[in-house]
């Protein structure tokens, strides 16, 4: 059974299908009209959504399927103290294919052991949000032609841009790609991702002005408030990052700006009307490349996915957001998944311990 948890669970190849059968529905939607035909679709919402949930659910409704959801966890048993686990098997026992959204990082990959139905990944804490990737993927596809030889760069909380994660983790298999990171001093690329990278393919350039003439793809992002630890700092660097016209003159003519939504005030309305500005058409493409994925999962049930075998293995994991220190777990097995260094990753929120 084939689920989307992270990016990385999907090849390059794979990756390229999606792209491309999301670009054949935006252009001929009626012909997938029925495919889904007698199948539900779950969505498990446990943090705030408006686009991804409602992208999906349209994405469903587009193919011909159903769909129950649960959008506030003060209605589901988890406020009964019901184990995540529990709850999410009891959904799979209603429905063909999931979707979840937690505020815990490592979340989807955890549940998805107990389930036998296909899970998507709608965002785990700061961790990963592999849909909103495919969304980008497809949106820079259809705008710049191509998915390779790219410059790309991702302002703003990198640290905390789940959005960002995933893109780069997904953009990285291609060839020639270029990023480069501005963001606030304490807001930028966490360590796991960072030393899972190609080093030669990564700039830090804190100055916006000098990374825009520079690239193809702006791709800017919310600072994530609900994210901090500490306040007081959100409060400092919140407005550091905020495209503008007069910005955009130092762009190049045929850059794209994206954005994942929703913006608080990093992009001005201004610049909505610059033909540059693709944010908008992004969200319509997230609903297409989301019912290529649907068909996808749907199709290719006896898929098998080779699971990577870890090594070294612990109690919970040392990062204090990840969900096996919320919920019960057996032992947490750190995977060797990366080809620059030694590292090994959480199998559920990928952070990194080095090798013992
Ligand atoms: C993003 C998310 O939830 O991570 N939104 C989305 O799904 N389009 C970005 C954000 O919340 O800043």
């Amino acid at each position: 059974m084939k689920n989307l948890i992270e990016i990385n669970d999907f090849s390059v190849e794979e990756l390229k299908d999606v792209v491309k059968v999301g670009c054949d529905i935006s252009e001929n939607p009626g012909e997938y009209m029925d495919r889904m035909k007698g199948k539900v679709m779950a969505t498990l919402f446990f943090e705030p959504s408006t686009r991804t949930k409602f992208s999906f659910e349209a994405a469903m409704n587009r193919l011909g399927g159903k769909l129950i959801s649960l959008s506030e966890v003060k209605n589901s048993s988890v406020s009964k103290g019901e184990s995540l686990k529990d709850t999410v098997k009891t959904v799979g026992c209603y429905s063909d294919i999931i979707v979840m959204r937690h505020p815990h990082e490592g979340a989807a990959k955890f549940v998805s052991e107990v389930l036998d139905v296909p899970l998507i990944n709608a965002g785990d804490g700061g961790h990963e949000h592999p849909t909103q990737t495919l969304t980008d993927l497809l949106t820079i596809y259809i705008e710049k032609g191509r998915l390779d030889n790219l410059d790309i760069a991702l302002v703003g909380d990198i640290k905390h841009g789940r959005t960002v994660h995933s893109l780069v983790k997904a953009l990285s298999k291609f060839e020639n790609n270029r990023f480069y990171f501005a963001s606030p001093k304490h807001l930028g690329l966490p360590n796991y991702l960072k030393n899972s990278l190609d080093p030669e393919t990564l700039f830090f350039e804190p100055d916006l002005e000098k990374v825009l003439p520079k690239v193809d793809v702006v791709y800017m992002t919310r600072i994530q408030r609900e994210r901090f630890d500490d306040i007081n700092y959100y409060n400092e660097i919140k407005d550091d990052y905020i495209l503008d016209e007069e910005k955009m003159t130092f762009a190049k003519e045929d850059a794209i700006i994206m954005h994942p939504l929703p913006r608080v005030n990093e992009i001005t309305v201004g610049v909505d009307k610059d033909p540059r500005a693709k944010y908008f058409k992004q969200v319509k493409n997230g609903m297409y490349v989301r019912m290529a994925l649907i068909l996808k999962l749907m199709n290719e049930l006896d898929l098998n996915v080779v699971e990577d075998k870890g090594d070294i293995k612990y109690s919970k994991c040392i990062n204090p957001k990840c969900i096996t220190n919320f919920e019960t777990v057996e032992q947490v097995e750190f995977n060797q998944s990366c080809p620059y260094n030694d590292n090994y990753h959480c199998k559920y929120c990928s952070q990194t311990i080095g090798k013992e």
